[in-house]
């Protein structure tokens, strides 16, 4: 299906700032993530098991952040309203996310679209893409390192639902792990002071 219906999702657009991470960075990067062209495959073999379910998925993650308040308070107007557009729209990106983190190769254009999905958590465009009114203008780091954890662990009964073997969903589960840690390290880059990310 097209990207282009998204709101707000320009991967590869002219307008998504340049990351001033590069491939031999990001190289190394993924050496200390044990990350290889392993975990690629079982990525892609992830992709094929989790496309059916992505909306399945969004419902566990959606039915989390809602279930705590301290999270929903972030698609939400300083006077704790839920904003139902802003999250709406988020969804479908998210959505989307899952099928670049299985699909796409991880190439500058993928790590300047990580520049930008960083600096939408963080103050720089947090709120922008959607002109949500009100929320709270940033993400607080402790969550996004803290958000791994569900995102990772509620990953397996999908992973479990496409008929593999038990060895190809440990496989599969490990590479999501990885991919979710990469990809929330490089969202991290606007938090730190120049020169310490
Ligand atoms: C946006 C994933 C942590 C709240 C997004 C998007 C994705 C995503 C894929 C859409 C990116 C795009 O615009 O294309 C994740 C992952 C996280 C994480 C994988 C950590 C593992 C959090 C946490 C919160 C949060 C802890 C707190 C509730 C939001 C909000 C937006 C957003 C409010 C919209 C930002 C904007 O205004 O553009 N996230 N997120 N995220 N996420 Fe997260």
């Amino acid at each position: 299906p097209s990207t282009a219906s998204i709101p707000g999702y320009t991967y590869g657009n002219a307008e998504v700032a340049e990351s001033p991470f590069r491939l031999d960075d990001l190289a190394i990067l993924k050496q200390t993530l044990l990350f290889t062209e392993a975990d690629v495959q079982y990525l892609r073999m992830a992709g094929t098991v989790l496309e059916p379910q992505v909306e399945a998925i969004l419902d566990v993650w959606y039915g989390f952040v809602a279930a705590h308040p301290h999270l929903v308070a972030y698609f939400s107007t300083t006077q704790g309203a839920v904003l139902p557009d802003y999250l709406a729209r988020v969804r479908a990106r998210f959505a989307q996310w899952i099928r670049d983190t299985t699909q796409r190769e991880y190439d500058q254009t993928w790590l300047n679209y990580q520049m930008e999905i960083g600096l939408r958590h963080h103050t720089e465009k947090k709120n922008h893409t959607d002109a949500a009114a009100g929320a709270p203008t940033i993400i607080p780091l402790r969550y996004m390192v803290g958000f791994i954890v569900p995102i990772t662990l509620t990953i397996k009964e999908f992973l479990k639902a496409g008929g593999h073997s038990s060895a190809e969903v440990e496989q599969m589960y490990a590479a999501w792990f990885k991919a979710v840690v990469l990809h929330v390290t490089l969202w991290l880059q606007p938090y730190a002071q120049p020169g310490e990310f």
